[in-house]
């Protein structure tokens, strides 16, 4: 194989800052830490296409197959990258779970202590497993999120920590890339995107992302941006801080999003809307998701989908999908791996009783 063939081969393993370099904030003199992330499939589904009619296009963009296991590693890559060159002590971040497994692994990857504080108690087993394994010092609070978030920036400002939460524009210029993946692929913009909204960076990033290649003149139109929240946890849909948000979705159980004003501004500017879904409707998703598509997600990553299910049938969407052009593509990002939060699963599961080892009784068991 030519040598050139070769190195633009590795080129499309090794990452967002090798693909998109000319998008970000990386100079010759950037350390590269990379995962291999990005570059996750934008899946179409038959199915949803059907539900929602008109001859309209649905792809699910899949980030849980990320090197982590959600879309946090494409900002990770860049924020540790630029830590590293400004020689930072080390990583800190709050976090719901998935943020704190990416930065954890960069870090190690870069070899950078870090630190992660979390709400005690309200963080998925596999994302605090994937942390500890990773080395990062780990920090319970007794506190939501937003607390979390507070210290995280308090301490950042007065010592040689670098944050790496969504509120560093490092993070926001990673994430763009997912944008730039669905033009690239699809090759133009497309005419709606429905993601999951906690933090709201990646409503921020992607609004960010789909701007700067229309300006490039890579796409012709931009998306309306449809946010979807947890119904007892959605300041930006009731447009108040929520004190106490509750969800079974542990990942956007947030009350008080740093990101508010650049999300609301993308719903803005893009004539899109802010919805919520209930807990039913996002556990209903995503067995929907995994038993119709086989992609398993996590629960805050199901909102999308159960956001794009409220727009196909119900009266009171934020917005309807019942008049939509004929022929609209459609893009539902799912932020992130179903394994990652398995123990909601296992208590649904319950006990496997085992059979006798005989074809007979195995074939009763199978029952089909
Ligand atoms: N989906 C998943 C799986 C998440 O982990 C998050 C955020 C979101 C959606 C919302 O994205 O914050 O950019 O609006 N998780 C953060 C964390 C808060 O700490 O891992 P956002």
């Amino acid at each position: 194989m030519p040598i050139d063939v070769a190195r633009s081969r590795l080129k499309q393993g090794r990452g967002v800052i090798e693909r998109y370099r000319e998008y970000l904030p990386i100079s010759d003199s950037t350390p590269t830490v990379s995962l291999g992330e990005g570059n996750s499939p934008l899946v179409y589904s038959v199915k949803l296409s059907t539900r929602v009619g008109r001859g309209c296009e649905v792809f699910v963009k899949n980030e849980g197959v990320n090197p982590t296991g959600s879309f946090k590693d494409r900002g990770m890559t860049v924020a540790v990258s630029k830590a590293l060159e400004r020689t930072a002590h080390a990583l800190i971040c709050a976090s719901t779970g998935n943020t704190s497994a990416s930065a954890a692994a960069y870090a190690a990857r870069a070899g950078m202590p870090c630190a992660v504080i979390l709400p005690a108690g309200k963080i998925a087993s596999g994302k605090l497993l994937q942390a500890f394994a990773c080395g990062a010092k780990i920090v319970a609070i007794e506190g939501n999120f937003d607390d979390a978030l507070r210290i995280v920036r308090e301490l950042s400002g007065q010592s040689d920590f670098a944050i790496v939460n969504s509120v560093n524009p490092d993070r926001i210029a990673g994430q763009k890339t997912a944008a730039f993946e669905i033009i690239d692929l699809l090759g133009d913009a497309p005419d709606f995107h429905l993601l999951p909204l906690g933090n709201a960076g990646n409503m921020t990033a992607y609004w960010a992302g789909y701007r700067e290649y229309q300006a490039q003149g890579k796409s012709t139109k931009l998306p309306a941006m449809i946010g979807l929240e947890a119904a007892d946890a959605a300041p930006i849909f009731h447009r108040r801080i929520i004190k106490k948000p509750e969800t079974i979705a542990s990942a956007i159980r947030i009350g008080n999003p740093a990101s508010w004003k650049q999300a609301q501004a993308a719903i803005d500017e893009s004539n899109g809307a802010v919805d919520v879904v209930s807990d039913k409707e996002i556990i209903d998703a995503q067995l929907w998701l995994a038993q119709r598509e086989g992609i398993f997600v996590e629960l805050a990553s199901a909102a999308a989908i159960a956001g794009l299910f409220k727009c196909c049938d119900s009266r009171d969407a934020a917005y309807s999908f019942q008049k939509i052009p004929e022929g609209s593509r459609i893009v539902c990002t799912v932020t992130g791996h179903g394994l990652k939060d398995s123990d909601a699963f296992t208590k649904r599961m319950g006990d496997l009783k085992p059979v006798h080892a005989r074809k007979e009784d195995v074939l009763r068991a199978i029952g089909l």
